[in-house]
Formats: C-alpha cells, sequence, structure tokens
C-alpha cells in the first residue's frame, strides 16, 4: 500500500504510523565549502519521539532537515526513514509523508491561508468536505480566527504566517514532521500557547518529529531527546533532557544549557520523585504532649492539623500547642501535590512566601512535607536513578 492510499483509506488522524528516522553517517559538504556543513551525523529518532536538534547559528541544522527529505542531497552517508533509505524512495513521493515547516515560513503568497493549509491533502486527492473540516480544525489549533482563512499571507503578521506554516506542516498528518524553528518568530506568549497545545496534540497523535531549535529552554521542554550540535555540523551530545541537564558531554554542551541547568532540571521531576519530609500531623483530641512532641521532633517545629479524613487544615506553632488537648484552628496551609512539577510547587511555595508546602495525594489527604530545603538538597544530591523517570514532553506542561 502506497502513502496516498493510506491517506485516502484513514479516515481518522490518530490511526497513521509514525515513522522511524535514522541518519547514518551523514556527511554534507556544500560545493566550494572549506568545512562540512554536516560531519558524520549518526541519529536515530524513535517512532512516536520529537527529536531537537539545537546549537548555535550555522552548525547546520536546517542542512540536516534538508537532506532527510531531500531537498539536498548528503555528500556521504544513508538516511532511513521506516528503515528504508531515502536514497530509494522518489522524492515527490517522500515529501508528502514528510510534513516541513520551513524556517523562512515560505508560504505561497497567491493562495489564500486556507489553500495554503490545504496544499498536501490536496494532492493527496482528500474530498473536499474533508480538507474544509481540516483546515477549520488546524485554525483552531493555531489560535487564528476562522475567518483569516480567506486572506492572503500578505496580510498577516510575521507570527501568524509562521503559526501557518506549522498548520500546513500538519495538514495531512504525516508519519514524519520536520519542524526548523517553528515558533522562532512568536511572542513568549503565544510561543508558550503554542508549545503546550502542540505537546498536548503529540500526546494523542504521536508523530515522529525532528524539531530546530536555537533556545535551550525550548529544547528541554519539547524534545523526547535532544542533539546538540557544533559548529561544521559535529554532534557533541544526543541524550534525554534530564541526562544532558545531568551529564553535560563536555565544556560546549555544559555552557550550551546554561549556568542556571540545575533550576532546569526543576521541570523534569515531579513532586512524588523526591524524598518528602514525613508530616508531624495531629487531629483535634489529641493529647497535647503528644502533639508537641510531634512537633518539636520534626524539622518544621510545627504540627499539621488534619481533619477525619487526613485533610490538611492548618499549622499549629508553639501558641497554638498548649493546653491539654489539641483543639480546633483555622488557619491557611499552602498545598502542593504529589503530581505537581517540582519546578511549579517550588513556584508555590515562593509564591506563597512559606518554607513548606503540604503535599496532598488525588484524595487530598497529606502525603509528607515539601521544604525549599528539600528541593534543594535533590538539587545537590540528585542521582542518576532519577532520569528514567522523568516525565514525557506532554507531560510536562506547566
Ligand atoms: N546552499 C548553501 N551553499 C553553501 N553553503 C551553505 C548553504 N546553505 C547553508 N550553507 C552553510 O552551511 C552551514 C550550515 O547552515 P545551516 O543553514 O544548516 O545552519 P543552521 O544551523 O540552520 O543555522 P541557523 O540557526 O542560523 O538557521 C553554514 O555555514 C551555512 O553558511
Ligand atoms: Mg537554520
Amino acid at each position: 500500500m502506497t502513502s496516498d492510499d493510506t491517506a485516502h483509506n484513514e479516515g481518522t488522524s490518530a490511526n497513521r504510523q509514525a515513522a522511524t528516522l535514522e541518519l547514518r553517517g551523514i556527511t554534507k559538504r556544500y560545493p566550494g565549502a572549506d568545512e562540512a556543513a554536516i560531519d558524520n551525523l549518526s541519529l536515530e529518532v524513535a517512532a512516536g519521539e520529537i527529536c531537537v536538534l539545537v546549537g548555535p547559528s550555522g552548525c547546520g541544522k536546517t542542512t540536516a532537515m534538508r537532506l532527510v527529505n531531500r531537498m539536498i542531497e548528503p555528500t556521504s552517508g544513508d538516511i532511513l526513514v521506516n528503515g528504508v533509505s531515502i536514497i530509494d524512495r522518489k522524492p515527490s513521493e517522500l515529501r508528502r509523508e514528510i510534513g516541513y515547516a520551513i524556517q523562512q515560513i515560505g508560504l505561497f503568497p497567491h493562495q489564500t491561508i486556507a489553500e495554503n493549509i490545504a496544499t498536501v491533502p490536496k494532492l493527496l486527492g482528500w474530498e473536499k468536505k474533508r480538507i474544509v473540516a481540516r483546515v477549520d480544525e488546524l485554525m483552531d489549533l493555531i489560535g487564528l480566527e476562522a475567518a483569516m482563512a480567506r486572506r492572503y499571507p500578505g496580510q498577516l503578521s510575521g507570527g501568524q504566517r509562521q503559526r501557518v506554516g506549522v498548520a500546513r506542516a500538519l495538514a495531512a498528518d504525516p508519519p514524519l514532521m520536520l519542524m526548523d524553528e517553528p515558533f522562532g518568530a512568536i511572542d513568549p506568549i503565544n510561543r508558550e500557547r503554542l508549545q503546550n497545545e502542540f505537546l498536548r496534540l503529540q500526546g494523542e497523535i504521536r508523530k515522529t518529529i525532528v524539531f530546530v531549535t536555537h533556545d535551550i529552554d525550548e529544547a528541554i521542554k519539547m524534545g523526547d531527546r535532544i542533539a546538540v550540535l557544533r559548529k561544521g555540523g559535529i554532534l557533541a551530545q544526543y541524550a534525554t533532557p534530564a541526562e544532558l541537564l545531568m551529564a553535560p558531554a563536555d565544556a560546549f554542551v555544559e555552557d550550551f544549557v546554561g549556568a542556571d541547568r540545575a533550576l532546569k532540571r526543576l521541570a523534569l521531576q515531579r513532586v512524588r520523585d523526591i524524598e518528602l519530609w514525613d508530616a508531624p500531623t495531629v487531629r483535634v483530641g489529641d493529647p497535647m504532649a503528644e502533639a508537641r512532641e510531634r512537633a518539636m521532633a520534626s524539622p518544621i517545629r510545627h504540627a499539621l492539623l488534619v481533619d477525619d479524613d487526613g485533610r490538611p487544615v492548618s499549622w499549629l506553632g508553639d501558641t497554638d500547642l498548649t493546653g491539654d488537648r489539641v483543639v480546633h484552628h483555622d488557619g491557611r496551609v499552602t498545598m502542593v501535590e504529589l503530581d505537581d512539577i517540582l519546578r511549579d510547587a517550588l513556584a508555590d511555595l515562593l509564591q506563597g512566601q512559606v518554607m513548606f508546602g503540604v503535599v496532598t495525594d488525588h484524595g487530598g489527604r497529606v502525603a509528607g512535607v515539601l521544604s525549599v530545603e528539600v528541593i534543594s538538597e535533590f538539587l545537590t544530591h540528585q542521582t542518576a536513578g532519577h532520569i528514567d523517570e522523568a516525565p514525557a514532553p506532554a507531560e510536562r506542561l506547566a
């Protein structure tokens, strides 16, 4: 069955298979250039994963993309899509299977936005009704009003055009997508929205995506794996975001990921991944001597009053811990959840101007205490064992 048949037969987007991609010792030397643009690059991208190419300007990121869909040919080496060398494929057929959002956007100026988005579905001979529905769906996804579909690219802002470029690449739901700085021209607020939408969508459709960016934060957020390239198209490191932050391969990578790499690691961990303090819980009616003892034995020096269901009510300090038995107090506790991303939990503590947050489970019951101290300890002593448990990009959404 050809790719065209697949596109005709399968109505929904979710059931088209993602492709695997492999670069085997690829070198690309442009005619007349002294240095190779890509030098013996090998990397594998598993089906359904986002591989981010990151590195300084001119390190060969766009060149790598153009090699994959045969807009240019390698000097040596091989590229395999789904295990088949692309040299054996017809370029026109290959390109229909590969969505490409190019760096310069490249919309057709004399076609409307809707026509631009519909380019590949039309090539694939989709029915008109299906194309219209797909264009509507994608306009909504990229956050443009439906009426804009009738405009021409020249009537849009640069960021809006870039979003249309992304929609066009996504249109035929290709098993492999190449995205060259797809959010580069978009303001930070819309960029974050698009990144999140994109990751949410990827959680459902699980395409294989090669994503180029200059921005290491974007790479860490979007990537299942990150390939850091240095000038001359040399692969400096290919690793998961957590590995990259934990163990940069050399000084170049370390410099590239930045001095705040410890803080960046917080975005890759959940509250449940770190060792919490036990909560010194007490209930109304507990003997005060016991309650005091529990509070003083804890580094928090407070007892935590919980209700009958184990939900937090109030912190009890020295002045509250008097009398025979614990009585009810109204209070305010800062709460975070076991499933929260550690970075967000820390932000909640800082925002609440508290050193401690009560960690709750799904039922709102106390599961432990998170403190600024615990987080700081975690950052200094984090072990390699935690790396494997880092949440996938789609699960890391703020
Ligand atoms: N058609 C070409 N002919 C000759 N040299 C080229 C050509 N295209 C790119 N190069 C060179 O190859 C190198 C890699 O270029 P490429 O566009 O792949 O970099 P990039 O990593 O995408 O950079 P940027 O981040 O600025 O987009 C650069 O030195 C560039 O000048
Ligand atoms: Mg480029």
